[in-house]
């Protein structure tokens, strides 16, 4: 199932860069896909011209094939159409979408030529995604950082999926940082892991310095799975980040990411997104480097 999805997408390795809203740029989706994996650019809330400038951007920095990411609530200024419009005329190798309402999407980018991806937290949804069409299922454990979707750990949930959507492929999500940690989902029958936090802790990633830096001296029991404020997110939406242990610092109620550009204060300060794996960063290698050590052994696959 891994090789057949490899060579359906054309990359070389089973090792799927999330998209983050932000954090994932061109500069870190290209590394990725340059190094044989599936770099992701993350579009949530950046305008349609935006959204194409930074297509454009990973295109003049890779030959190989990524992918683009949209969460149709988060469409920014111009709304979901529009960036989805940008994304069919620009035909990345794939679509990964992500919470709400996304209709025909998927059928449109099928028109296009473009394989679809859908992060799913439940079995249910999972088979929802999949009879609107959905090429490939990612299964988010409640481990994963950023927004959650879904309400059980990774291990529990990834085989209902696999069993709900036979036979098409599901990618595993949520905490996965090492090899061990892929090895594992892989004997559970993922076709791939969808790493997150562990490229944000990367050279490419558009992320703060002090935001990766956080990431490389973080602890698991700091991290935690709740419902409050996130930045451009209703209250409530459920999220886990890597509390501040500011603890006098009002400031560490804020639930988000920092970007290089953002003050050092936001980053020092907020509560940032960030998955329960972090234990096993403990360095900010190109992001080359991570899709070498997380790429599954022929074993396992
Ligand atoms: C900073 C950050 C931003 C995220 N933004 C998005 C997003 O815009 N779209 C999306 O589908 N998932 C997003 N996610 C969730 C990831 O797709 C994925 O589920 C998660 O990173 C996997 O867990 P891990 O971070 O422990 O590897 C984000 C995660 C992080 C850490």
């Amino acid at each position: 199932m891994s090789d057949q999805l490899c060579v359906r997408l054309g990359i070389d390795v089973p090792v799927y860069q999330a998209g983050m809203g932000g954090v994932a740029g061109p500069e870190l989706a290209a590394g990725v896909s340059n190094a044989g994996g599936l770099g992701h650019l993350g579009c949530i809330r950046r305008s349609a011209e935006d959204t194409r400038a930074w297509i454009r951007e990973a295109k003049a920095l890779t030959d190989k094939p990524f992918g683009v990411n949209l969460v149709p609530p988060g469409g920014g200024v111009d709304g979901f159409e529009a960036q989805l419009a940008v994304v069919l005329e620009e035909k990345p190798a794939v679509l990964s979408l992500f919470w709400g309402e996304f209709s025909d999407a998927i059928s449109r980018a099928h028109d296009a030529g473009i394989v679809t991806m859908v992060q799913i937290g439940s079995a249910d949804e999972a088979k929802r995604a999949a009879d609107a069409g959905a090429d490939v299922l990612i299964a988010q454990g409640t481990e994963a950082g950023g927004h959650v979707r879904g309400e059980s750990k990774l291990a529990d949930l990834l085989g209902r999926v696999i069993e709900a959507v036979a036979p098409l492929p599901v990618l595993a999500g949520g905490g996965l940082s090492t090899a061990d940690d892929v090895s594992a989902v892989m004997r559970n029958g993922a076709a791939g892991p969808w790493v997150g936090t562990r490229f944000i802790a990367t050279q490419e990633a558009f992320a703060h310095p002090i935001y990766k830096q956080r990431l490389v001296e973080g602890h698991g029991v700091d991290t935690h799975h709740a419902r409050a404020y996130s930045y451009g997110w209703p209250f409530g939406t459920p999220y886990r980040t890597l509390r501040s242990r500011r603890y006098w610092d009002p400031l560490r109620w804020v639930n988000g990411g920092v970007r290089p550009h953002d003050k050092d204060s936001y980053a020092r300060r907020f509560s940032l997104y960030c998955g329960s794996g972090v234990d096993a960063i403990d360095d900010i290698p190109r992001a080359a480097e991570i899709v070498a050590r997380l790429t599954p052994e022929s074993s396992d696959v």
